[in-house]
């Protein structure tokens, strides 16, 4: 077998491996040897490469393995949790740089070789250039929104969205150009039209992310996400690498099926989330308009009897547990009630917490059995036969108005925690949560609200359970 005939295999070996390990993703419980798989997967895939363009200086690969690795590793060990969507977010920064720099770097080849760019090249290579650059801006933008770099707040101005489309048909016509497809533009040199196109797609990706709030920073980062994976498909077409594009097009379907999952499981368009400059006057005036109602308030000891005493509890966790990093002393609680013959499940909601699975991922690192998870679909019909829900820092996935059509949520699915015989809510005050809404289920008769922050609350109710 010759050596171009081995690399190919290496390239399916570990196309399929992407494809395998994305499958295993689906469940927590596959996930993690899933991303084993993948990993494997990318490794095979940088050999393969480094092998087949005989890139085999030892020192330089060793030097860039040893920096990467570090970095990578260092990031990994030292994130928070709460801190991962803009990790996910400087990464998506780097694909989409690294596509634009293959695009770049293949077509100052080409003019510099005096070779003719042909229409297909050409298309190829901006394309991957204006997805790689608005990748590379727009993420750095939403990385700078979730740290605080930059503010949260969405940022409009008069003629925000013309603006944008010209901008984007611009880079219509100047793609257009560097394709050959229309002739030189108002005697630019090609290098030169392409670094006004490249200026242009950051700005471009500039633009479109600062009127998004920073709370919907996850879902545009999952955009994000796809438009990185289908910019390294296109870097795949230009350098003739098949794992590339194969991978490339998984990133940027999957990245979409998730963006669209979640903007559903929000009861919103992927066009509110981008345009609609949500999170903030809404729920503040619905607020501010809001009388003082009276709630009843509970303490630990009062939780605990409630729960020990109780034959099924249905745990809804939320953002707050997240905050709080109170997973620990919650499965604490879950495992005592456990052990004196309580039912014990816990609701995940599709959108709980601010990035896909987050509330999986926290009860995964608390040990929380996988079989005690349950969708919003398995779960909520079980609630109207509920004894108690304790909900840990959870507000909007709980928020019965979801169900009234002139709310700012109607129509978001809900857990429907207001069915059960009793609720307990545990979070630090009557604060809404990321709708910016109040919530009617804390003043209703059989809701219990017992103030504290998460942690600290849930150890002190480990003791009194230990104690009913
Ligand atoms: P939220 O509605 O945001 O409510 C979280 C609650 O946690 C707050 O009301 C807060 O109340 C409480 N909290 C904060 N820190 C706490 C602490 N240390 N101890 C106890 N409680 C604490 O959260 P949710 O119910 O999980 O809903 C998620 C929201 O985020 C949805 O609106 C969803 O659409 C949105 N969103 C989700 C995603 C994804 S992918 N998950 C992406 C974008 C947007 P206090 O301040 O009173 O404590």
């Amino acid at each position: 077998m010759d050596l171009s005939t081995m690399v190919e295999l290496a390239y399916l070996a570990s196309a399929v491996l992407f494809v395998v390990g994305l499958k295993r993703m689906q469940s927590p419980a596959t996930a993690r040897p899933g991303n084993g798989l993948a990993a494997a997967a990318m490794l095979l895939a940088i050999i393969a490469t480094l092998i087949d363009n005989q890139v085999l200086n030892w020192t330089g690969i060793l030097i860039g393995v040893a920096i990467g690795g570090l970095a990578g590793a260092v990031a990994a060990r030292t994130v928070k949790m709460t801190a991962m969507p803009e990790m996910v977010g400087i990464f998506n920064a780097f694909g989409g740089g690294a596509s634009a720099l293959v695009a770049a770097a293949e077509f100052v080849r080409l003019q510099n070789a005096g070779l003719a760019v042909d229409a297909g090249t050409g298309i190829t290579i901006a394309l991957s250039m204006l997805i790689g650059a608005v990748t590379f801006s727009g993420s750095l933008i939403a990385f700078g929104k979730l740290n605080g770099m930059v503010t949260g707040n969405p940022v409009t101005f008069p003629l925000q969205k013309p603006v944008n489309a010209l901008l984007f048909i611009g880079l219509l016509v100047l793609g257009a150009s560097i394709a050959g497809v229309v002739g030189a533009l108002g005697g630019l040199t090609p290098i030169a039209t392409f670094g006004v196109f490249t200026g242009l797609a950051l700005l471009l990706g500039i633009l479109l992310v600062i009127p998004i709030g920073g709370a919907d920073m996850p879902v545009v980062i999952s955009l994000l996400n796809s438009y990185s994976g289908l910019a390294a498909s296109a870097a795949g077409f230009i350098i003739g690498n098949m794992v590339l594009i194969i991978s490339g097009a998984l990133v940027g379907a999957a990245g979409l099926f998730l963006t669209m999952l979640m903007c559903k499981a929000m009861n919103r368009s992927l066009a509110n989330v981008m345009f609609g400059a949500f999170g903030q006057a809404g729920g503040k005036a619905a607020l501010a308009s809001g009388e003082k109602k009276p709630v009843r308030s509970v303490d630990a000891e009062q939780a605990a009897m409630v729960m020990a005493y109780a034959q099924s509890v249905v745990v809804v966790p939320g953002y707050g547990l997240a905050v709080a990093q109170a997973q620990h002393e919650l499965k604490k609680v879950m495992d005592l009630l456990s052990e004196r013959g309580v039912d014990v499940k816990y609701a995940i909601h599709p959108v709980a917490g601010r990035m896909p699975g987050h509330m999986n991922v926290l009860l995964a690192e608390a040990d929380v059995p996988y079989d005690r998870l349950y969708d919003l679909d398995e779960i909520n019909d079980d609630f109207k036969g509920t004894d108690v829900v304790l909900i840990v820092g959870a507000n909007d996935v709980v928020n019965p108005d979801a169900r009234d059509p002139n709310s700012v949520i109607a129509g978001m699915p809900i857990l429907d925690v207001d069915y059960a015989r009793n609720v307990i809510v545990v979070k630090r005050s009557l604060s809404p949560g990321f709708a910016g809404i109040d919530n009617p289920l804390f003043y209703m008769d059989h809701t219990m609200m017992f103030f504290g922050d998460a942690k600290k609350a849930m150890a002190d109710v480990v003791k009194e359970v230990r104690e009913a």
